[in-house]
């Protein structure tokens, strides 16, 4: 897919985001059977991709309908990187590439990759670069708007860096690293970067409704947005935010029936398509149940029932009795 072509895939600009552990093949179906448009695999680290079929043949399961489908690598190594791009490219059929400089996970900073790549901005220019003269579809960036400390400025040299090597899109998460997950974003920082790059920005950060995602793009004037937690258990987001920005429409809360029905397609997707042992798989569906049924009135008494289920069975029994 060439440079142009980004713009079509970029088209209504809401995409589900990058989430290890959590956006697997059931995941992707269930959220593109009810709107969402485009997806990533979950993350790959660039050694495993070259070294770990068993991990590749995971992670990378898919489906024909399972597409435009973008692919996210870690690493710090620019010649691995690009290796690992390669080999992935000869495995599936990806819209672009997505280089992650903003993972906070300790192992992954502990190697000078994720979000360890916003302190050595130089080393994540070569990676872009080189992959970039290499192969032939977009390369992205998903950032962080800083690693300990915010600064605005130096947020949007790093963008800058990234554009200057051929970036096509920044993916900008509002937070720092040592934020995680927590806390406020950041929205100057994302407006900041918009306003001072020619290539497409999308926001990410606490798109938990169609009013954060409109509240991101009108404060930030980014061109697209990243739904993250906002989609667990609520796989009607993507619909939802689209009624919303077009036609000002917002959505029911859905009713307990279809959130039972969509948790149950889930759960069917993960049965069938995730290779965990089954004792794994039972917990798994277990996480699952609970995203689509937290708001429910007895949540805590239902996630003590769910953990001791052992069986899918009994899982789908204390759904149907669930209220
Ligand atoms: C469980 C989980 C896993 C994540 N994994 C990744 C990842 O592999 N790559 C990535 O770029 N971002 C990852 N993220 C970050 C999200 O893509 C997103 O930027 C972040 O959660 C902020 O959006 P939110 O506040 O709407 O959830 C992850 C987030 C969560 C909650």
């Amino acid at each position: 897919m060439g440079r142009e072509s980004i713009i079509a895939v970029m088209n209504p600009k809401i995409y589900l985001a990058p989430m290890s552990g959590v956006t697997d093949l059931a995941f992707r179906l269930i959220s593109r059977s009810l709107g969402a448009r485009h997806c990533f695999f979950e993350m790959l680290d660039a050694k495993a991709v070259l070294y770990s079929p068993v991990k590749n043949s995971r992670i990378l399961k898919t489906l024909k309908e399972d597409s435009p489908i973008a692919a996210q690598l870690e690493g710090a190594d620019p010649s691995v990187m690009l290796d690992a791009a390669e080999k992935l490219m000869s495995l599936v059929d990806i819209s672009f590439l997505d280089i992650n400089s903003a993972c906070p996970a300790k192992k992954i900073i502990k190697k000078g990759a994720g979000a360890a790549l916003l302190n050595d901005p130089d080393r994540l220019g070569k990676i872009i670069k080189r992959l970039v003269s290499k192969v032939g579809i977009p390369v992205t960036v998903k950032l962080r708007t800083g690693f300990n400390t915010r600064d605005v400025a130096r947020c949007v040299r790093t963008a800058q860096i990234c554009q200057a090597n051929g970036a096509s899109v920044i993916f900008l998460h509002g937070r720092i690293m040592s934020q995680g997950y927590a806390g406020e974003v950041d929205y100057e920082s994302i407006r900041s970067v918009k306003h001072s790059l020619r290539i497409p920005v999308f926001g990410s950060g606490n798109i938990f409704d169609p009013f954060m995602a409109k509240k991101m793009l009108d404060e930030t004037g980014c061109d697209g947005i990243l739904v993250a937690r906002g989609a667990l258990g609520n796989p009607w987001i993507f619909k939802d935010i689209e009624d919303y920005l077009k036609h000002g429409r917002t959505a029911r809360n859905k009713r307990l029936s279809a959130r039972k029905r969509a948790l149950k397609k889930h759960l069917a997707y993960i049965e069938k398509y995730k290779d965990l042992p089954p004792a794994h798989k039972t917990g798994f569906k277990g996480k699952v149940t609970m995203w689509y049924l937290k708001g429910l009135r007895n949540a805590t008494r239902m996630r003590e029932l769910i953990y001791k289920v052992r069986s899918n069975a009994e899982l789908i029994n204390l759904i149907d009795r669930a209220d």
